[in-house]
């Protein structure tokens, strides 16, 4: 296929501390990690799906990847993580096919995720060539602080946008971005944008919030919930 998605799942959790790494979490039922690549099997385009677990859960992995995969015709493999988040992205763009022109990656944790989404950024790399993120607009007012917590000024957060996954790339592109990093960075979208690429946000959705923390295992429970009660 031309359209590639790493699935990064193989973080530890330490911020939900539930006693095992937060993608194999259950969420009403269904674990994070099967509820996330459920909305990527929903992409309307054909891709090849990797998904990138922790070492000693490669085969747990496998087992969910074919249960959500169902009868889709996406195909879909697993590879073990590194100890960063770029290691892992970095280890899962090494399992890419040759035919894969544009990739995206996203967080598993991110398990509420509309596939329209995934669709939206596919397009929009499609059409620009540049890096595309979504992002949403900045609710709470925001302020900088110094050292004491004394504000320092309020920020213009018209011009701030809080930036999610599924980020998209053209692959060679992103390739080599990853092949010249030397820092690590917080997202995909800087380690691209720090090897001289543009990027642009497209509209983001509130349910893509990123499961981090117990409250928020429990707001995705409350949606799942609403939605199907
Ligand atoms: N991730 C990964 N490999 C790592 C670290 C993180 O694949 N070495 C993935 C996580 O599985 C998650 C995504 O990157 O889907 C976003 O990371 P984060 O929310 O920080 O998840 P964890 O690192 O698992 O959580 P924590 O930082 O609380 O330990
Ligand atoms: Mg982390």
């Amino acid at each position: 296929p031309i359209v590639g998605v790493v699935v990064v799942a193989a973080g530890s959790g330490t911020r939900l501390g539930a006693g095992r790494p937060k993608a194999f979490v259950e969420l009403a039922g269904r674990t994070v990690l099967e509820r996330s690549l459920t909305s990527v099997f929903g992409m309307q385009r054909e891709a090849q799906i990797v998904v990138v677990a922790p070492a000693d859960r490669v085969s747990e992995a496998e087992a969910i990847a074919t249960h959500a995969a169902g009868v889709a015709a996406s195909s879909i493999s697993v590879v073990a993580g590194g100890d960063t988040r770029q290691q892992s992205v970095a280890l899962g763009l090494a399992a890419l096919d040759a035919s894969v022109r544009i990739v995206l990656i996203h967080d598993a944790a991110r398990a509420l995720t509309p596939s329209a989404v995934f669709d939206a950024v596919v397009a929009g790399v499609a059409q620009t060539a540049s890096g595309i993120v979504p992002g949403i607009a900045v609710q709470d007012t925001v302020k900088r602080v110094d050292d004491d917590e004394t504000v320092v000024e309020t920020v213009d957060r018209s011009e701030l946008r809080s930036i999610q996954t599924p980020q998209g790339f053209p692959r060679a592109a992103l390739d080599d971005a990853y092949a010249g990093a030397t820092v690590e960075h917080t997202d995909d979208a800087a380690l691209f944008a720090a090897a001289g690429h543009t990027v642009s946000v497209i509209d983001g959705d509130q349910a893509s919030f990123k499961i981090t923390t117990p409250w928020d295992l429990r707001r995705a429970e409350g949606l799942l919930t609403a939605l199907s009660g």
